[in-house]
């Protein structure tokens, strides 16, 4: 139970960020490896919990795989002819939902916490304003709606259409994007919109001088200088908004217990979890739902994204890791690569230029250098010898390879799926291994050695 029950939430999320210059919708895209909509989405849920909608429309497809468990709070808007058309668009819904009230936020805020839009609902509430947004302060508005404070009241000029003869000298208070508004003044205004304005679209903030004039109460609620309600329009100020949230989550990790060495560079996603003990060491990037547990070690030049890496284990530099689990008192790397699907048990060790992927290695494994395993199960205490092979896709299909306990690969052999090497078997260097081996065989399948006299100078 929170104290804001009856507030709803809407997040528009349909436009297409033109200033972005990409084709990926805007809220697309990342931030430390997360959509920026996901942040949005999160510091939204602090008010409203499940009650969100989203407006989507350029890109809608996209966005929602993006959050398919969010499938059903979806609101299309098929062309996007403005914030308050979009609003327009999603009314019905609100309305069918039964809030009292609804908070509406642009879906490109991604610095927005708990506290910001908690704040904002109960002081709203506090003054029972039928329209309240949050305004801050800047030194050059650029292209956010000005706020003209009249002694008609206040209200919200889009820069397009802001006339100094007409609306004075802007005063650099300008609209963040975030309003409450209460769903009965919004059933009754929204249908009032109009679109003549500079940009042809329905302004949302339009909303604000016509609640005034049918008199409402409007709350204009000003939080001075908080960097943390700028708006992300451009590469510049993603870039900017990425490295604040970077910078705080490297300091909780300090509060966590967790030893960063060359923080400055150490890039670490929302959802990653580290446990105290831990020392990395930056350049470094972890994202996704990646969890570190106790004492783990995680060297520069690291990328890792979903993995789970058990206590103790060590990321050596230059290592890539991808839907990995790591046992605990792993080695990996330098210059290891874990894709999707690895499995490595206790004390396994995987070397420089080694691939691993969609494979279990077992208690103990060693595979060293310059190996490729794909699709394959290895045994525990079985050491892969340098240069081995699975030779696990025929141009068709993927095949398995399964290796027993402790068997010796020598180096340099493929093995070519789907096959079956026995326990404790011996693999000869340079083989190529098409059938199965028993449990304890010797297997050497490559060309015998000749030496056959020449002539030289120095016969
Ligand atoms: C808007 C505000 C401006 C404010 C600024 C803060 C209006 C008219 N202006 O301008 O006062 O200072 O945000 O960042 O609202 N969207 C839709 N459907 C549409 C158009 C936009 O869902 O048809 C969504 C966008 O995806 C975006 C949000 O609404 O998340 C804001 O749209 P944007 O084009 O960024 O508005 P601004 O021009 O920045
Ligand atoms: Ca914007």
């Amino acid at each position: 139970m929170t104290m804001f029950g009856g507030v709803g939430g809407l997040v528009l999320a349909a436009g297409k960020g033109v200033r972005m210059y990409s084709e990926t919708p805007k809220v697309l895209r990342t931030i430390l490896g997360e959509p920026m909509l996901s942040y949005v989405l999160c510091a939204c849920a602090s008010v409203c919990e499940d009650r969100i909608h989203v407006v989507v429309g350029y890109g809608a497809e996209k966005v929602r795989q993006a959050f398919p468990e969010r499938e059903g709070r979806f609101v299309v808007q098929d062309r996007q002819l403005g914030t308050g058309h979009a609003l327009a668009t999603a009314l019905p819904f609100l309305v069918a939902a039964g809030y009292e009230h609804v908070m509406v936020l642009n879906g490109d805020m991604p610095l927005l916490s708990k506290d910001i839009l908690a704040g904002f609902v109960a002081e709203a509430m506090d003054v029972q304003a039928d329209v309240a947004f949050v305004s801050i302060e800047l030194d050059h508005p650029g292209s956010y709606g000005r706020v003209v404070r009249a002694s008609g009241g206040v209200s919200i000029v889009e820069a397009k259409d802001y006339d100094v003869s007409r609306h004075g000298a802007a005063t650099g208070e300008i609209n963040a994007g975030i309003y409450l508004l209460r769903l009965s003044v919004a059933q009754k205004l929204v249908p009032l919109l109009r679109n003549e304005n500079q940009s042809g679209e329905f302004y949302i903030t339009d909303l604000v001088e016509m609640t005034t004039q049918s008199g409402g109460v409007v709350a204009a609620i000003n939080r001075g200088r908080d960097a943390a309600l700028l708006g992300v329009n451009s590469p510049r100020e993603l870039s900017l908004a990425e490295e604040t949230l970077r910078a705080g989550l490297v300091d909780a990790l300090y509060d966590q217990g967790v030893l960063v060495r060359n923080p400055g560079q150490v890039r670490v996603g929302p959802r990653v979890a580290i446990a105290p003990g831990v020392e990395m060491t930056g350049p470094c990037e972890l994202y996704g739902d990646t969890v570190v547990g106790e004492g783990a070690k995680v060297g520069s030049h690291v990328w890792m994204r979903d993995c789970n890496l058990a206590p103790g284990c060590e990321i050596l530099p230059f290592s890539h890791l991808d839907g990995a689990q790591v046992g605990p008192l792993c080695k990996v790397g330098p210059f290891a690569r874990l894709r999707a699907g690895a499995v490595l048990c206790e004390d396994a060790r995987v070397g420089n230029f080694v691939e691993v992927k969609k494979s279990g290695l077992g208690r103990g494994v060693k595979a060293g250098h310059l190996t490729y395993l794909g699709d394959a199960d290895v045994g525990a205490g079985t050491n892969v010898g340098a240069g081995t092979i699975t030779c696990n896709y025929d141009g068709k299909n993927k095949h398995a390879t399964v290796i027993g306990e402790k068997v010796f690969i020598g180096s340099n052999t493929s093995l070519v799926a789907p096959v079956t090497i026995g326990a404790d078997a011996l693999i000869g260097a340079g083989s190529v291994i098409t059938h199965d081996v028993p449990d304890g065989a010797l297997a050497v399948a490559r060309g015998r050695q000749s030496n056959i006299a020449r002539k030289t100078r120095a016969s």
